[in-house]
């Protein structure tokens, strides 16, 4: 077994590093009070090839492996968790899904523009737009119905908890065509935000990744061209089950992401600041923290990179993403909860970052499958 990062690897994760140090730190607690989309830092990602990191060459894309996404998700989750979102939706949910289910007319016209991040100069990103009001953990349970009318389908429904859902040019729409087919009578469609009867309602007000936007959307009367379904009649809950598969590694590695820089703050404040007479990390209770923190960070890499592994080398991944993402999200907790005891009353004011990453830690155990989800996920398949 090889535990070795190639050299270019290495190049990948050096550039995220100093992206996030020098574009995404400035401001981020800014964008955090204010709810501000970071636009300009998503920006300078598509035009560093952040955006469609594993999408081919010909489509824009950067034709790099899930092994370097996760390295760079995780140093840019380390500073901002509402940028790196952002970018893992975009990677892995809709570059992917298109490059992997759709046809070469759907990729010419989405996804090269898709993974560049832009067209024409400006910002061009897409949402996956599965869960609704009633259908969560429960994704088979839609009620977005996308009614067939021969050359069109009719879109009519709300979904919600919509990552990019703002910000987004082209959603991808997980809807019910025949209810009496149940999973099997679900479709994913390509829809334009800009289509008429399209309707964003206004940002969620969040705990935590306050920089993303979350947004509901409504559609009423969408006509949707068929050439844009992608895949066979009742592939859609397929398509979403897999591609999740692929995004849940993604939200792995960003919660990965926070707990490293939850960490990497502790140890840098345990070093200078002092207690009793010496520095804090020199007290046994604050080491066993740090001991404690850099273990289950170390093992939360290793799944996520074992996770990217599998993916990359064309084995199924289904159980080791589920992993990752649950294992990793609880670290992310866990760690962040510990980088605020750490800091103390410090810990507990904006300017110190922890208390961000905290509140941003929560997330990950939620969207892209609840802990309870992945647990699911791994009990059928090891009882399988
Ligand atoms: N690959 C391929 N097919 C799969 C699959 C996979 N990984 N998982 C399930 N399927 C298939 C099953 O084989 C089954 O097919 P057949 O009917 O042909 O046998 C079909 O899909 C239905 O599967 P289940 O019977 O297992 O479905 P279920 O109702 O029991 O649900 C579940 C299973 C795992 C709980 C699933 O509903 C699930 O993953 N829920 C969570 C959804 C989720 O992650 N939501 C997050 C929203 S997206 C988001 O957060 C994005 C964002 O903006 C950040």
């Amino acid at each position: 077994m090889d535990f070795i990062i190639s050299e270019e690897q290495q190049m990948i994760r050096q550039a995220a590093r100093d992206f996030a140090k020098n574009e995404c730190l400035p401001g981020v607690i800014q964008r955090d009070e204010q709810q501000k989309f970071p636009k300009e830092q998503i920006m300078k990602l598509g035009e560093l090839g952040f955006m469609g990191m594993m999408v081919d060459p010909k489509y824009g894309g950067s034709g790099l492996d899930t092994v370097s996404y996760v390295l760079a998700m995780e140093e840019i989750s380390k500073i901002d968790a509402s940028t790196s979102v952002c970018m893992s939706v975009n990677n892995s949910l809709v570059c992917w899904g298109i490059q992997e289910f759709g046809n070469d007319a759907q990729k010419e016209k989405y996804l090269t523009p898709l993974a560049m991040g832009q067209k024409d100069g400006e910002l061009y990103i897409g949402a996956f737009l599965l869960s609704e009001p009633e259908a969560g953990s429960d994704a088979t349970s839609q009620k977005t119905m996308a009614e067939d009318r021969g050359d069109h389908y009719l879109l009519n429904g709300t979904k919600n908890w919509i990552t990019n859902g703002a910000s987004a040019s082209v959603y991808l729409v997980i809807a019910q065509t025949d209810p009496a087919k149940k999973s099997n009578g679900i479709n994913v469609f390509i829809v334009e935000r800009d289509t008429p009867g399209v309707e964003v309602a206004p940002k969620e007000n969040k705990l935590g990744i306050r920089g993303s936007d979350t947004t509901s959307v409504m559609f009423t009367d969408v006509v949707v061209p068929k050439e844009n379904r992608i895949g066979e009649d009742g592939f859609g809950f397929k398509f979403a089950m897999k591609t999740l598969a692929g995004g849940r590694i993604g939200i792995a590695s960003q919660a990965l992401g926070i707990a490293s820089g939850a960490y990497e703050l502790s140890l840098a404040y345990a070093k200078q600041r002092k207690a009793f007479g010496k520095e804090i990390m020199h007290h046994q209770a604050i080491q066993f923290k740090l001991a404690d923190m850099a273990t289950r960070i170390d093992a939360s890499r290793l799944m996520c990179l074992k996770a990217a592994s599998d993916k990359d080398n064309g084995r199924d991944y289904t159980l080791s993403s589920s992993m990752a993402k649950v294992f990793s999200s609880e670290t992310a907790m866990w760690t962040a909860t510990e980088a605020v005891q750490i800091h103390g009353g410090y810990g507990f004011v904006k300017e110190y970052h922890v208390e961000r990453l905290m509140r941003d830690a929560k997330i990950t155990q939620i969207y892209e499958g609840t802990s309870e989800v992945q647990r699911i996920v791994i009990g059928r398949t090891i009882l399988k």
